[in-house]
């Protein structure tokens, strides 16, 4: 199998909840492929991103990234995975607010080691139609303004895959819209896998996989255009 991540079996326990918050799930995420979760507050979504996402060891079970099993790699490792082919967007951007838009987004690339390259940072902030901010603080700008910065953020280190937990949450409906564009278009134009956990499913206007999450069980509704 020529999978790009593939989760088996996977679970999440913890010790204060009755149940497994995650129960068995398994998912392949081909490169380029949309998958969209929705479901329910604590149905148990962010748990399960976080365990495809490298962020958090499920109870059971194995993610696989390209036919590595990820959480028995080294922490070096895994961490080379995460910074280098893992791009993480959430509902909260956390952007750090005394760092400039610009420096926010090259953050992931001193982890990486790598040489800072002005001209992309430009590039990206250009498209994402942020690039009169590079220089203001992140407070200084709209909610919608902060989320493309996180997004520039999550797609300086050109990840193969983007995790994104209800980036649209805290947004209008136009900023909303806007945001999707992004995300799809990074699909569509660079092959970029996209898992995100939304309710905004009926903007996704090309072809992707549907899933509902209910009480930590993950059901396909099959693909959807
Ligand atoms: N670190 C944790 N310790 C204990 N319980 C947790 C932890 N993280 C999440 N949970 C519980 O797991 C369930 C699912 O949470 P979550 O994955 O955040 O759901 P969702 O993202 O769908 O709202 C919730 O009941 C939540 O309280
Ligand atoms: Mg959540």
């Amino acid at each position: 199998m020529n999978c790009l991540l593939r989760a088996e079996r996977i679970s999440k326990f913890y010790n204060s909840n009755a149940s497994n918050v995650v129960k068995s799930t398994s998912i392949s995420i081909n490169k380029g492929e949309i998958h969209v979760i929705e479901g329910k507050s604590g149905s148990g979504k962010s748990t399960l991103l976080s365990m495809l996402g490298g962020i958090e060891p499920p109870s059971q079970g194995s993610v696989f990234y390209k036919n590595k099993s990820l959480y028995i790699l080294p922490e070096t490792e895994q961490a080379k995975i995460r910074g280098n082919s893992f791009g993480f967007v959430f509902q909260a951007f956390h952007l750090i607010p005394e760092f400039t838009v610009r420096e926010n987004i090259e953050l992931p690339l001193h982890f990486l080691n790598v040489q800072n390259n002005e001209l992309r940072t430009e590039e990206i902030a250009r498209e994402l139609d942020i690039y009169s901010h590079l220089d203001k603080y992140p407070n200084y700008l709209s909610g919608g303004e902060q989320q493309r910065v996180a997004i520039a953020r999550a797609i300086i280190t050109s990840p193969e895959i983007i995790f994104a937990d209800e980036p649209t949450g805290n947004l209008d409906q136009k900023t909303t819209e806007k945001m999707m564009d992004v995300l799809i278009n990074l699909s569509t134009m660079k092959d970029v896998a996209l898992v995100i956990v939304t309710h905004e499913q009926k903007l996704i206007r090309i072809p992707h996989y549907l899933y509902t999450m209910h009480d930590g069980v993950l059901k396909e509704n099959g693909e959807h255009v």
